[in-house]
């Protein structure tokens, strides 16, 4: 096992070490790449959406998690599909209590709905949204929620909904990047343009300084003549924001997702794709040290 991680902030000049900070149930992933880094993005936050469903953003959350958990970064995962994949995923109780619906109803505090560094969500997420709706200030629930929790963690990631709507809206308001993710087929173009337009909108309103880090082309079998045509027109329209990793289609993802391990663990060959779509996601982010510790973790 790696010995354990030590950090030190030099974003900010003369800035002393902070206390440890403090965690429910905080539980470190096995495998971490020993560093003296200097640097810390505080509570970075990305949220990952498409316009619809089966796009892999779940999945993508998860393994992007997980790799940054395991160069040393603190990642908070948030659910907010009230399915609960991602909750699944990190095998957190379905129960689990309170939830992602507590705290946008107001009836916890963010902090109080981590569990293992993931804030779960369930069915009561779609009661919580539509008391959400009738609210003032919707738009800024989850913002002002988790505003508290960017200086625990590095960074925080938001699995938004197959839809692009008030959760989703909530997700791009909070968050400081978007991220999309699209299905390696030819109406990608189309789905990725409709979520352009609603990150438009939380730009154009409530968030202008939201940054758009590219589109994941996923669940992709570039041995078909049609994904390869897919992407090159999607290349087109967005040039160098379409990532040049692009996730390949595996059984082996369903498979991991069933035993709730990463696809790291379980097909390492595949989970690659995931290692080099993080180093662009890093690169992109300016974060040249958390690079470094991605090429070490690849190398071991
Ligand atoms: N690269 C991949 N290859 C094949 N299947 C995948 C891949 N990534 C995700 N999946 C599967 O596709 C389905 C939808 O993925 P998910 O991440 O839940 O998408 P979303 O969150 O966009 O609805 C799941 O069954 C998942 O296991
Ligand atoms: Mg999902």
């Amino acid at each position: 096992m790696q010995p354990p991680l030590h950090r030190h902030r030099c974003c900010r000049p003369n800035v002393t070490e902070q206390p440890a900070r403090v965690s429910n149930q905080r539980k470190r992933s096995p495998t971490r790449v020993a560093t003296t880094s200097l640097w810390r993005p505080v509570g970075a936050t990305i949220a990952v959406l498409s316009q619809k469903g089966g796009t892999g953003k779940t999945t993508a959350v998860r393994t992007l998690t997980d790799v940054l958990r395991r160069i040393g970064l603190d990642v908070l995962a948030v659910d907010l599909d009230p399915q609960g994949n991602l909750s699944d995923y990190f095998d957190v109780d379905p129960d689990a209590s309170p939830s992602i619906a507590d705290v946008l109803a107001g009836r916890a505090d963010a902090a109080q709905a981590i569990h293992n560094d993931v804030m779960p969500a369930n069915l009561s997420l779609a009661e919580a949204e539509l008391m959400l709706a009738g609210k003032m200030g919707r738009e800024l629930t989850l913002k002002r929620a988790l505003k508290p929790l960017r200086e625990r963690y590095d960074l925080i990631l938001l699995d938004c909904p197959p839809s692009l709507g008030l959760l989703t809206v909530n997700a791009l308001v909070a968050a400081d990047h978007a991220l999309l993710t699209t299905e390696a087929q030819y109406f990608a173009l189309q789905g990725v343009e409709q979520a352009l337009e609603v990150i438009e909108l939380a730009r154009d309103g409530l968030n202008p300084e939201l940054g758009w880090l590219g589109v994941v082309f996923n669940i992709a079998d570039m041995r078909t003549r049609h994904s390869r045509d897919a992407y090159t027109t999607l290349q087109e329209h967005v040039g160098r924001k379409l990532f040049q990793t692009s996730i390949r289609s595996s059984i082996a993802y369903a498979e991991a997702a069933e035993r709730a391990v990463s696809i790291l663990d379980h097909r390492p060959d595949l989970g690659a794709d995931y290692l080099a779509l993080t180093d662009e996601i890093l690169e992109r982010l300016k974060l040249p040290d958390a690079r470094a510790r991605l090429k070490a973790l690849a190398a071991a």
